[in-house]
C-alpha cells in the first residue's frame, strides 16, 4: 500500500474557492481504531460551518481533515472484530473535529463509531445515508415517536435532512407537511412524496392549520412559532434538530410561557449512533426500497467545486463525493 493519500487539510477559515487537496500520510492503525478506505462521503451543513468559521474554535483539532461521515471498506481491521474488505459506514463521535475525518482517501476511525452494513445500494447512494438518514431516523423514531397517520410538520424541508425525513416519514405512514422559505423551491418539494407544502414567511401560528408533531430544522429562529401550531395531546412532540436559520440558542427563553401546555419539546443530537440503530435504518430502507435523495455527485478531485456549490446553495439534496 502507498504511504500517502489525497486529503483536504485545513487549519483556518477556508472559503470554498481555497479548498485544495494535498498529499497527506495514510494514518497508521492503533488499538481500538480501524483504517477505512473511503468510497464516498456526503457533505453536511455542519462541515460548512466548520470550514467557514468553527475551525477557529479552541476545541477543534488543528490542522484537521473535515468530514463527519463516510462509507467504505475496512482496509486494516487492527485489533477489532471487523474483517478486511467489510462494507462499513462511519459517522460523528468527533470525526472531522477532534480527529481527522472523511475528506480523504482513507480515515483512521474509532471502532465504536464504525458500523457494518448490508446493502445493495451503490457507493454513491450509500454516501447520502449515514449522517442524514441517522439524524432523520433518530428525530422521527426516537424523539417524535412517529406513528402511522400522524400529521407531521417538517420546517425547513429543502435540505438533505429534510428530503430524507420526508421519505422516511411517508414510508412510516405519516401525513407530511413541508415548509420552504423560498417560493422557487416549491416545485422541488412537489416532486417528493410530501402531502402539503407551505411557503414559510417566518410565522406559521396564524396560518390555518395544526399538526400532531413537528421536526424543526430551521431552529431557534422559528422554534417558538413551531410549538404554537401543535395540537395539544399526550403525543404532542416537537423535535429541534436543525439550525438552518443561523440562530443557535434562545435568549430569554421562558419555559413556562414559551412551551404551550401539554406540548413536549425534545432535541436530537446525532453523536451517538449504534449498530442496532444502523441495522434498523438499513432494514427499513431495504424493506421499503427507499432510494436516498441525492442532489449531485462529484468526483473527489472536484471537492473544491462541490464546496463552491454547497456555499452558493444551488444543489438541492445531498451532495455526495465519490472517492474511488
Ligand atoms: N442535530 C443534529 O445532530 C444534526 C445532524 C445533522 C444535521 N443537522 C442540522 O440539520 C440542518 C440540515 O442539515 P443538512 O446537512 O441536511 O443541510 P444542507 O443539505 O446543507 O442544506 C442546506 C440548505 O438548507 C436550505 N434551507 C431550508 N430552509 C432554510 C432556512 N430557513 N434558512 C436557511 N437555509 C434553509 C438552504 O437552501 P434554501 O435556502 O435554498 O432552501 C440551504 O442550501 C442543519 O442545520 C444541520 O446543522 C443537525
Amino acid at each position: 500500500m502507498q504511504n500517502t493519500m489525497k486529503a483536504l487539510v485545513i487549519n483556518k477559515p477556508t472559503k470554498a474557492e481555497d479548498v485544495k487537496l494535498t498529499d497527506y500520510p495514510i494514518p497508521k492503525v492503533k488499538s481500538g481504531w480501524v483504517l477505512v478506505k473511503i468510497r464516498s462521503f456526503g457533505l453536511n451543513h455542519s462541515e460548512q460551518i466548520l470550514r467557514l468559521e468553527e475551525i477557529s474554535a479552541p476545541y477543534i483539532q488543528k490542522p484537521v481533515i473535515p468530514g463527519i461521515e463516510c462509507v467504505g471498506e475496512i482496509a486494516d481491521a487492527s485489533d477489532s472484530y471487523f474483517k478486511v474488505g467489510q462494507k462499513v459506514i462511519a459517522l460523528m463521535g468527533g470525526m472531522g473535529r477532534s480527529f481527522n475525518g472523511s475528506y480523504a482517501q482513507y480515515a483512521l476511525l474509532p471502532v465504536h463509531h464504525v458500523f457494518s452494513i448490508e446493502s445493495n445500494l451503490s457507493w454513491e447512494e450509500l454516501g447520502a445515508i449515514p449522517e442524514t438518514y441517522f439524524t432523520a431516523w433518530g428525530s422521527l423514531v426516537e424523539c417524535l415517536h412517529l406513528q402511522k397517520g400522524d400529521k407531521l410538520l417538517i420546517r425547513g424541508a429543502t435540505c438533505a435532512l429534510g428530503y430524507a425525513a420526508i421519505s422516511l416519514a411517508k414510508a412510516m405512514g405519516a401525513f407530511v407537511i413541508a415548509t420552504t422559505h423560498r417560493e422557487n423551491k416549491i416545485p422541488l418539494l412537489e416532486k417528493t412524496a410530501v402531502d402539503k407544502i407551505i411557503l414559510d414567511d417566518g410565522s406559521l401560528k396564524d396560518k390555518n392549520f395544526r399538526v400532531d408533531k413537528a421536526l424543526e430544522l430551521v431552529g431557534a429562529k422559528t422554534l417558538l412559532d413551531t410549538m404554537k401550531i401543535i395540537k395539544p395531546s399526550p403525543q404532542a412532540y416537537v423535535c429541534h434538530t436543525g439550525i438552518l436559520g443561523g440562530v443557535y440558542s434562545l435568549d430569554d427563553f421562558d419555559p413556562i410561557k414559551d412551551i404551550p401546555n401539554s406540548v413536549y419539546l425534545t432535541g436530537f443530537f446525532s453523536n451517538y449512533p449504534s449498530q442496532q440503530t444502523i441495522d434498523d435504518i438499513f432494514n427499513f430502507i431495504n424493506e421499503k426500497k427507499i432510494k436516498p435523495y441525492i442532489g449531485k455527485i462529484y468526483d473527489f478531485n472536484d471537492l473544491r467545486q462541490a464546496c463552491i456549490d454547497q456555499d452558493s446553495g444551488n444543489v438541492n439534496g445531498k451532495i455526495v463525493i465519490k472517492v474511488a
